[in-house]
């Protein structure tokens, strides 16, 4: 085919309205995001902006992102592999690697089999597509996370949402759709957001009764919960009775993939179906061996546990004691709900000026008007930063009490630019 025209001003960039316009909106609204640069390891603390500062957000609750033992198990996995997996698992990419991961995961898990994928976005998004189709209902939990609610749409499912946490509200949507191909109920195990944990052992009953499968994400309860750590699904003795458990080893166990454990016919299935796992590169070896070793870790050291929990329980009554309000947390997820956007931010910014690093979470990643600071302590934290990190909250809190100046909508302690990160 012939190329007739070409216009004259074929050098001058396109604009399309659309792209500026709703990043001007964004920053109008205070809701507009951008990456902070951090420098170092992510370890009890990090560098920001050239200052070492309190790591107080980070998923890496063990601090196995940074252990010897996980390094090193990646350096050898790169020495003897290589860098990158090559090819898709079907194809060429499944290097040595994987089958011990996920045996040894199975058998943390207690179910039969297991199933990695690059990461547990994927693991969601191709896992309740392939379990689930048009003529079918998905039962989700009001406070899903974004991976589990974009699987459900992609699945052209029927998504029945469920008010959070409330079995009775499920109960009444099960029993009115009685007649539905596939039934599947899916809700995370420790809610990334709020820190509370999902009435499991009520799902599993529900699921028994009404006929439906059950897929919990234990993407924050995996390493923590649990006689050996596997999870909220281990703790209650559930391993049976949630039929798709899935999780990832980017929180707790520090390093990247998400999983799927389950009965071997599940497993067999997801590898035909699930298109998340088949269309794309398999992950890196020494990931996969990273993975490896810092299961094995949070298997065998329960001290690391016991560790996090004194953490935890620490700032917990420390922040409760100062005043500030986390909701219905029982986990290592602990959120300080401050409510509007802007102040959110103009917190984090505060916090960040005196030492401790938390990142301010607004919408849509949380419901509107529910702004927090997530804070997450880590097992490797000491008792002295507990305590400093406390220090600074108690300011803060003074600072958000502080009366407002007048004909201003903010606090008279912040002085904030209409938007910024
Ligand atoms: C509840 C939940 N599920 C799934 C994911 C996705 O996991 P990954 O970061 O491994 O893609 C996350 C991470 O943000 C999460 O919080």
């Amino acid at each position: 085919m012939q190329v007739t025209s070409v216009s004259q001003n074929s050098t001058t960039p396109r604009t399309h309205a659309f792209l500026g316009e709703t990043v001007q909106s964004l920053k109008e609204s205070g809701l507009l995001r951008s990456f902070r640069d951090l420098q170092g390891a992510p370890g009890p603390r990090i560098v920001v902006s050239g200052r070492s500062v309190l790591l107080l957000c980070s998923n890496n609750y063990l601090g196995l992102a940074t252990d010897e033992r996980v390094k090193q198990a990646a350096r050898v996995a790169i020495d003897t592999y290589g860098c990158g997996a090559t090819g898709s698992r079907l194809i060429s990419g499944n290097l040595e690697p994987y089958a011990t991961l996920e045996r040894e995961l199975a058998a943390w898990k207690g179910r039969e089999a297991a199933l990695v994928f690059p990461s547990g976005y994927q693991a969601n998004l191709g896992t309740i597509p392939a379990l689930t189709g048009p003529g079918d209902a998905i039962f989700s939990d009001a406070l899903n996370h974004a991976s589990l609610i974009d699987g459900c749409r992609l699945s052209h499912a029927e998504v029945v949402v469920y008010n959070h946490c409330d079995p009775q509200d499920l109960e009444r949507k099960l029993a009115a759709r009685s007649n539905v191909r596939r039934k599947l109920i899916v809700t995370e195990s420790v809610f990334s957001m709020d820190g509370d944990l999902a009435p499991l052992k009520d799902l599993a009953f529900l699921a028994d009764r009404y006929g439906a499968m059950l897929m919990a994400d234990e993407a924050h309860g995996t390493g923590l919960f649990g006689a050996t750590g596997a999870g909220l699904v281990e703790e209650l003795g559930l391993q049976q009775k949630v039929d798709v458990q899935m999780g990832t080893f980017s929180k707790a166990l520090g390093s990247l993939g998400g999983y799927i454990a389950g009965d071997r016919n599940l497993i067999r299935y997801l590898v035909q179906k699930a298109r998340s796992l088949i269309f794309t590169t398999g992950l890196p070896p020494a990931v996969v061996a990273a993975s490896t070793e810092a299961l094995r870790i949070a298997r065998t050291e329960p001290e690391r546990r016991a560790a996090l929990w004194r953490n935890v329980r620490r700032l917990r009554e420390g922040l409760a004691g100062v005043g500030f309000s986390l909701g219905p947390s029982e986990s290592q997820i602990l959120p300080v709900l401050i409510g509007d956007d802007r102040r959110a931010m103009s917190a984090c910014r505060f916090l960040l000026r005196h030492g401790v690093f938390v990142q301010g979470i607004r919408p849509p990643t949380v419901p509107l008007g529910t702004a927090r600071l997530r804070v997450t302590p880590m097992a490797t934290h000491t008792e002295e930063d507990i305590d400093s990190a406390l220090n600074v909250f108690r300011q803060l809190r003074g600072l958000l009490d502080s009366p407002k100046r007048k004909g201003s909508r903010r606090s008279s302690a912040f002085s904030v630019p209409a938007y910024s990160e």
